[in-house]
């Protein structure tokens, strides 16, 4: 809901509010965002920082309208450098008359229904949009900031427009979505960090006086840094206390600045990297920034987290995938790489069928000389050699097999060895009269051109037509460099890149819907809500270690739901950490997402084979929680262990998973804790029982044979066919006020002796998944 009265704004979501004003100076002044407040007569003095004397050596706004106020001791809604505001400023601009100073005051506003950006992705389904205009009446420049408000995820997604009303051309160097500024409280700032194979780690950091920003230059949003972040109270904690989190719906560089200054005043902003931006804007033209994603919390980090999920399920992805559940994969990358022939891949869709996959996906290789990375992207004709019968007859008998039918693209991408680099080299970006670095061997297709858009269109759609395809997984494998330009500044270049692939990925979903995309870029590189707005699921990383991929998913599941989290199990030791994990862990860790495999199921020991059909039984069973359910991460108290949970939409239902890194000795006692079931109901829970393998347990064995026998030996490996250690059981019935409040003490932990059927054997990277069901009374 957005109110307007006198000269105040208020902006109320089911939990939050959000507080500006006009001053008589024209400025926009920030007063509150945070938990939601009612206002006496729409009376802002309460809330207001008071600037009843100007400090030493400030900058007079207008001092015959308030010769106290300084721009840069008040909290802004939108300011501008070069009048008394020494802070970072989300807008920089430039004409030939003015320079870089301009003067924007508050014009009018407009209360309407949501418009969609043209060319960018805008969030869905908004309550109501407020734009705020202010006008730089002399250099006759507009800049709007628009706030969409989704009330029930309590987000106002932002963005800032800058129009040029005037006869000379405008030069936009800096135009970031939003700047948000709020009077220190001791915060942290949480960054989303890494690289290929790593992604999203969180980096915590105190924010002091001075100046923090996160930003990408690589082209894309990337695995560096994603445009994720949170800003909370130190003393907040999962559950409670003051969080604020932020994103970008966009998948080119960015950047986002934290600014605390000496007075105690913190400036938060972020949008499109102003690296290599500048934009041209003749008369009557308009440059819309990408939208931001603001939520606040006071429920802790968990309570930002269900906001950021509930809106990128309800507003971001596209509507007919939210709630529509997402088959198990079986993708054939980590088992064949390039080394495929069309029989080979039926048999791993046969097999993987046993084993619960619904949807066989035909992953890099299939077209022109694409037998290793060195050649044949940019081209789209199907390598006969590997595929007889081309991607229809394979596509067909998949179908027969009662699965469907998937295929990798990487459309952006062209290998200077390929048909498509021959006919076109002008296609590919590159400087003129200069070599182009490669990278993974290959170049980027220049998007900002129309007709590479079009050649692209053109050859997905007409495979799509053809074979008959029911997902398509979206690669990108490269970062750009040497970037071109053509008929636009080349400070437009990174900017027009993205606008031309939204243009590419908006025709082809809407041309076709029933298709799933996967966004992918060599994993997690571009992991942003620009793609989540076209493609509802994102590969996470190319990482599917048992254990990395704790921290990958975790530091994920901060800003994007599960649903968007695409997660397979992969074969021990695993090809990116040469780790061996146990099947149940690598199990555990996928299924809180969209599950796949990834591997030759008759290259299983026997035991694991026994292990996936028990565990994606469990997975079909409860698939909607784990795919839509709320997610909360709960107090593990220690780096050493982590807890997940997931909860049904009617709390009757949830699944808690522990993940063990290092197996400590005698280790702490350990809680089933949960969050959000009904007090007052009565709870089944059992613990998904695992079986061990005799032979982790080394020499020990010894323990139980009435002769000395060797580990390794022969009858070892023999017993172990027949022979499992059955894994701990738990069964009971517990209230959920004991589950949500104290938690359940559970059985100990193995700790060099005591083995029976009570006692946990987590070993390092072992794990737990506990199902947890409403009573039902016969
Ligand atoms: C990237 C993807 C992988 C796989 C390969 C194929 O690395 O992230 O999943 O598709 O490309 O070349």
């Amino acid at each position: 809901m957005v109110k307007k009265e006198k000269d105040v704004f208020l902006i109320n979501t089911n939990d939050l509010s959000y507080v500006f004003h006009i001053d008589k100076t024209g400025l926009v002044i920030h007063d509150y965002f945070g938990k939601k407040i009612d206002l006496v007569d729409f009376d802002i003095k309460p809330l207001s920082l008071k600037h009843d004397f100007a400090k030493g050596t400030s900058v007079i706004y207008d001092e015959k309208i308030d010769n106290q106020l300084s721009m840069d001791h008040v909290l802004l809604e939108f300011s501008f450098p070069h009048k008394g505001d020494f802070r970072s400023t989300p807008v920089l601009l430039k004409n030939e008359k003015f320079g870089y100073v301009f003067d924007f005051k508050y014009r009018d506003f407009e209360i309407r229904e949501a418009k969609p950006l043209e060319g960018l992705p805008t969030p869905h389904d908004a309550n109501e949009e407020l734009v705020v205009f202010l006008e730089d009446k002399v250099a006759q420049v507009v800049v709007e900031l628009h706030y969409l408000v989704f009330e029930e995820a309590n987000v106002i997604a932002r963005n800032i427009v800058i129009v040029n009303n005037g006869e000379l051309p405008l030069t936009v160097l800096k135009a970031l979505s939003y700047q948000l500024d709020l009077v220190n409280k001791e915060f942290e700032l949480t960054t989303l960090s890494g690289g290929w194979v790593s992604e999203m780690n969180q980096q915590i950091q105190d924010i002091k006086e001075g100046k923090y920003s996160i930003e990408s230059k690589t082209g894309f949003s990337s695995a560096r840094f994603n445009p994720f972040f949170m800003i909370k109270e130190k003393r907040a904690n999962l559950d409670s206390g003051d969080v604020y989190s932020f994103n970008l719906i966009y998948s080119g560089n960015h950047l986002a600045e934290i600014e605390l200054t000496h007075y105690g005043l913190l400036r938060v902003e972020a949008g499109i990297n102003p690296f290599c931006f500048e934009y041209l804007l003749n008369k009557e033209e308009r440059f819309e920034t990408p939208y931001a994603v603001l939520t606040y919390s006071n429920k802790g980090i968990n309570g930002a987290r269900l906001n950021m999920h509930h809106f990128t399920n309800n507003h971001v992805i596209p509507s007919q995938w939210n709630g529509t559940l997402r088959p198990v994969v079986i993708n054939n990358w980590e088992a064949t790489a390039f080394k495929f022939k069309e029989n080979k891949l039926v048999s791993l869709a046969k097999d993987a069928k046993k084993f619960g996959a619904e949807l066989f996906v035909l992953d890099d290789g299939w077209f022109g000389q694409r037998n290793n990375d060195f050649a044949g992207l940019g081209d789209y004709n199907v390598n006969k050699k590997k595929l007889p019968h081309g991607l229809e007859g394979l596509s067909k008998k998949i179908h027969k097999n009662g699965m469907k039918f998937g295929l990798w693209f990487e459309p952006e991408g062209i290998n200077p060895d390929s048909d498509c680099y021959r006919a076109h080299p002008d296609w590919a970006i590159k400087c003129v009269e200069r070599e182009p670095s490669l990278s993974r061997h290959e170049l980027l297709m220049d998007l900002t051109k129309i007709e590479v858009q079009d050649y692209i269109i053109g050859n997905v759609s007409s495979i799509l037509e053809k074979a008959n395809i029911d997902y398509v997984k979206w690669d990108m494998n490269r970062n750009v460099s040497d970037i071109t330009f053509g008929n636009y500044l080349p400070g437009e270049f990174y900017h027009r890149y993205i606008l031309g692939l939204y243009r590419i990925l908006d025709t082809l979903v809407k041309k076709f819907p029933q298709v799933l995309f996967e966004g992918c870029a060599s994993g997690g590189n571009r992991f942003d809500l620009g793609v989540l707005s076209y493609f509802p699921q994102i590969w996470t990383s190319d990482d599917t270690d048992g254990h990395e991929r704790l921290t990958i998913q975790s530091g994920t599941y901060l800003g994007y739901p599960l649903s968007t989290v695409s997660a397979h199990v992969s074969c021990s030791p695993s090809q990116s950490m040469l780790r061996k994990t146990p099947i149940d862990t690598r199990f555990n860790l996928a299924m809180f997402g969209d599950f796949g495999y990834e591997l030759f199921f008759s290259e299983l020991p026997k035991l694991d084979k026994r292990r996936c059909l028990a565990n994606i039984a469990v997975y079909k069973k409860y698939r909607e929680i784990f795919q839509f359910g709320d997610f909360y991460e709960l107090d593990s108290h220690s780096d050493n262990f982590k807890k997940w949970q997931v909860l049904s939409k009617d709390r009757k239902t949830s699944l808690v998973g522990h993940f063990n890194v290092l197996q400590k000795s005698n280790a702490p006692e350990c809680h089933l804790d949960t969050k959000g079931l009904l007090d007052n109901q009565k709870y089944d829970v059992e613990v998904v029982k695992q079986e061990i393998d005799i032979r982790e347990f080394g020499s020990l064995i010894n323990a139980l044979t009435p002769f000395h026998v060797n580990p390794n030996g022969w009858l070892v490996r023999l017993l172990a066919k027949f022979k499992t250690i059955p894994g701990d059981d738990y069964k009971c019935q517990v209230y959920g006020s004991v589950l949500n409040n104290s938690g359940l003490v559970i059985h100990p932990e193995w700790s060099g002796n005591g083995l029976n059927d009570k006692v946990r054997v987590m070993r390092d990277f072992g794990s737990r998944l506990y199902i947890i069901n409403a009573h039902e009374e016969n």
